[in-house]
């Protein structure tokens, strides 16, 4: 069986959530393995419509075991408050929801810190979720973090009240509120460790014991590959590793156990947030792409900027992650447009290049150079068979396929599960096997 990677390929928010629940039924597990409540996946089929953000999508499908992994932050309120939600809406997670006792816990101080800092940060800010998610990272790395498991060790006073100053001192040289007092956070933490206790587990123990039982795994990526540490477009992106690689160290599944990668793309791109989008698109086409692509973010309500697909961006996700297959997603919001551009190389400085630049100064100062082809100007919405696109739409396809490399096997129309083309024969079906089925059959015919 296949232990497969999904990855958003662009800024985040290119339907990951929809082609992971697609793609569930084809395997035993979905396993999250970085970032945490500032990730925001939707999930929408028959009449159900469903908000994630620290649960992995494969929650909605009965009996599925979800793991949340090490390289994950976890707010302990936040993870219960979607807990309670799911619970509310009739999903039943008794005995297959596993958190890692690794992963480390997001406390109230770190979004307190995120927002201090970003109010500073003045025109030079982020743009972050202010969900506390750099600075739970921050902690991790300096090693004052505390994690899952930790939440209820007897030294955890002792262990939080250096950092505690370190916070105090932030916090009060940036002109921000006092943090939740400590005596306070020590009983909101022994609450939070009683009700997780059940769920934590050695994560990294039952992966491998589910692999070598021949069991498969889905790793659901968040964010996207611009939005990585080491990879993304610096400053101006997430904390962690959201390239396929921190499906590894997110969940100490070692590479050799990892069959392939399916990169999401949309037919478009968008950004939440500040820095640098060359092909953004601040005219009536971007409001269009906005109002269209219902482009308003699931973890903040924010309005996302919406360009052109940007091909040099998709190119270097494609490498950075192996995509072998990728899911071209909301290729029905382009459905009206007379004219579609694609950006296929930069200019910097008078030099035309294929590569994105690494500094952000360049990065600012790059200029797309499109390529334009004709729309379809027909309704695509839940089209399931690629060939049945219209001409125009497979041409488009073609034109990723030759320019990111890869092949485009899913090919999505609309929000809903049912509103997916899969093609057979392919990469993906010789990664699912015979499971490949499961996935037509979940997805109505
Ligand atoms: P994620 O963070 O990558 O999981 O993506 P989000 O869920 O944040 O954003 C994607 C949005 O587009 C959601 O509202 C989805 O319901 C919606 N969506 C996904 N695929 C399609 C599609 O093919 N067409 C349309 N119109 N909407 C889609
Ligand atoms: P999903 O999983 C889109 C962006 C924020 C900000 C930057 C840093 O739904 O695709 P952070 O709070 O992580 O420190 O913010 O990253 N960002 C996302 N943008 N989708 C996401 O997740 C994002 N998670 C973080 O907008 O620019
Ligand atoms: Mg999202």
């Amino acid at each position: 069986m296949a232990n497969v990677i999904i990855v958003g390929m662009q800024w985040g928010d290119e339907g990951k959530g929809k082609i992971v629940d697609l793609l569930c039924p084809a395997f035993d597990s979905v396993v999250r393995y970085q970032g945490g409540h500032n990730a925001g996946h939707t999930v929408k089929f028959r009449d159900r419509h469903f908000s994630l953000h620290l649960i992995p999508s494969g929650i909605l499908h009965p009996g599925m075991r979800c793991v949340l992994g090490n390289g994950m932050v976890v707010s302990p309120p936040a993870f219960f408050g979607e807990l309670d939600r799911l619970m509310e809406a009739g999903v039943d997670p008794a005995g297959r929801l596993f958190l890692s006792n690794r992963a480390h816990a997001l406390l109230p101080w770190h979004a307190e810190l995120d927002q201090a800092r970003e109010a500073a940060r003045g025109d030079q800010a982020i743009g972050t979720t202010s969900r506390g998610i750099g600075p739970a990272y921050e902690g991790k790395v300096s090693r004052y973090g505390v994690r899952l498991g930790d939440l209820a060790s007897v030294d955890l006073a002792a262990r939080l009240e250096t950092e505690y100053r370190r916070v105090q001192v932030e916090l009060e040289s940036l002109g921000a509120p006092a943090p939740t007092p400590l005596d306070d956070l020590l009983v909101l933490c022994a609450g939070w460790a009683e009700r997780l206790a059940p769920l934590l587990a050695d994560t990294e123990v039952l992966l491998s014991e589910w692999i070598e039982g021949g069991e498969s795994l889905l790793f659901e990526g968040a964010q996207g590959a611009l939005l990585d540490i080491d990879h993304g477009t610096y400053p101006y992106v997430t904390s962690s590793s959201s390239t396929a690689g921190g499906a590894c160290t997110g969940t100490g599944v070692p590479p050799t156990a990892i069959e392939g990668s399916i990169g999401v793309l949309k037919a478009y791109t968008t950004r939440v947030g500040g820095g640098p989008f060359p092909t953004e698109l601040e005219d009536a086409t971007g409001e269009y792409l906005r109002d269209r692509g219902n482009e308003f973010g699931t973890t903040t309500g924010r309005p996302r900027r919406c360009g052109w697909l940007d091909i040099v961006a998709a190119r270097y996700a494609r490498r950075l992650n192996g995509t072998g297959v990728i899911a071209l997603t909301k290729l029905d919001v382009l459905d009206e447009l007379e004219e579609i551009r694609v950006c296929t190389a930069y200019e910097v400085d008078g030099q035309t290049t294929p590569n994105m630049p690494p500094e952000v100064g360049a990065f600012e100062r790059a200029r797309p150079v499109y390529e334009s082809v004709p729309g379809w100007q027909q309704d695509t919405a839940g089209i399931v068979e690629v060939e049945k696109l219209p001409r125009a739409a497979r041409d488009y396809i073609r034109l990723i396929e030759d320019q990111v490399g890869g092949k485009v096997e899913l090919v999505s129309s609309g929000p809903r599960r049912e509103e997916t083309a899969v093609a057979g024969g392919g990469v993906l079906e010789g990664l699912l096997g015979a499971r490949f089925q499961n996935v037509l059959e979940a997805r109505g015919n």
